[in-house]
C-alpha cells in the first residue's frame, strides 16, 4: 500500500547532555531469550560472529534475533530502495504472521514499492504501507502505544545510494532526533530502534553524534537501554536502542 502524506514539517533543533554509560561492543556468548529479553546478550554474541560481515548484515541479524510476536509491527525510517523494508516485511510474515511494516521515505517510494512487489510475496506485501513523507510525522500515521506494538524500527541513514540519486538528499539530525523520539515512545517492551550511521559524508559525524547522545538521553530516563556497535573511526556505527522489559 502506498500513501502520499505531506513533506517534513520544520522541526525545532533539540539539545541533550552527553552520559558516558553506553554499552559498547564486547564479545560474550549467546543466551536464551525469553519474550522480552535484554538485547545484551544477543548483541555481543552479534558482534563477536561477524566482525567480517557488512555493518548492514549485523544489524539485519540482530533483528532477526530478536524474538518477536504475533501482531507486532515493524517500522522502516529511511525505505530508500526497500532493501531493509524486505527484511522487515519478511519477519512480520513469520509464524502466525498478522505484524504490519510502516515505511517512510520522502522520495523514491514508487520504486520502492515495485522493488517490494518483486521481491515479496502478496501476503509479505500486503503487510506494508509506505509513506512519501518524513520519517519526524511517524506519529501521525501509527497510533499510540498499546495499540501500536512495535518490536523494532530501522534507520539506516545518510543518503540514497546508486550512481543516479541526488546525495544532496539525506537524513538531518533535527529530524532524524523527532523520529528517534517518537519511535521510542512507541516500542512495546523489549523491542528495538536500530540506527546506521554514516559518518563519511559531511553532516554524517555530526547526525551520529546527536543520534548518541539521545540515545544516552533515552536510557538516563531508565525505560531504555542502548548499544554502540563502532567497528573502527570510518566504518559506519551502528546504535540500538531497547525498551527495557517491564518486570
Ligand atoms: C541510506 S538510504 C536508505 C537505504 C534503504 N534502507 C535501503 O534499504 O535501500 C537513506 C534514505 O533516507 C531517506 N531520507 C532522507 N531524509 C528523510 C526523512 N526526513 N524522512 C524519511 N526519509 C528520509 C533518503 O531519501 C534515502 O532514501
Amino acid at each position: 500500500m502506498l500513501r502520499r502524506l505531506p513533506r517534513s514539517r520544520r522541526i525545532p533543533a533539540i539539545a541533550c547532555a552527553p552520559s558516558p554509560r553506553h554499552r559498547s561492543d564486547s564479545s560474550s556468548s549467546m543466551s536464551s531469550s525469553s519474550s522480552c529479553a535484554p538485547l545484551a546478550d544477543v548483541f555481543a554474541a552479534s558482534v563477536a560472529e561477524t566482525s567480517r560481515v557488512p555493518i548492514t548484515k549485523v544489524a539485519h541479524e540482530i533483528w532477526r534475533r530478536q524474538r518477536r510476536e504475533p501482531g507486532d509491527d515493524y517500522v522502516d525510517l529511511t525505505v530508500g530502495h526497500a532493501k531493509d523494508t524486505v527484511v522487515l516485511a519478511r519477519m512480520a510474515n513469520e509464524g502466525e504472521g498478522g505484524g504490519r511494516v510502516f515505511g517512510f521515505d520522502i522520495q523514491n517510494i514508487h520504486q520502492a514499492s515495485a522493488n517490494l512487489k518483486s521481491e515479496l510475496s502478496p501476503s509479505e506485501y500486503g503487510a506494508v504501507e509506505l509513506h512519501e513523507m518524513c520519517h519526524s510525522l511517524i506519529q501521525d500515521v501509527l497510533p499510540p502505544a498499546p495499540e501500536s506494538r512495535v518490536a523494532i524500527v530501522v534507520g539506516n541513514l545518510g543518503y540514497l545510494p546508486g550512481a543516479e540519486s541526488d546525495k544532496t538528499v539525506k537524513t538531518q539530525p533535527e529530524t532524524t532526533i523527532v523520529a528517534l523520539r517518537q519511535a521510542a515512545a512507541l516500542l512495546r517492551p523489549g523491542g528495538i530502534i536500530s540506527l546506521l550511521c554514516y559518518v563519511g559524508h559531511e553532516g554524517g559525524a555530526l547526525e551520529h553524534q546527536s543520534v548518541l547522545k539521545e540515545a544516552e538521553r533515552l536510557q538516563d530516563s531508565g525505560s531504555y537501554s542502548f548499544y554502540h556497535f563502532d567497528r573502527s573511526p570510518l566504518c559506519p556505527k551502528l546504535v540500538i536502542v531497547q525498551k527495557n522489559c517491564v518486570n
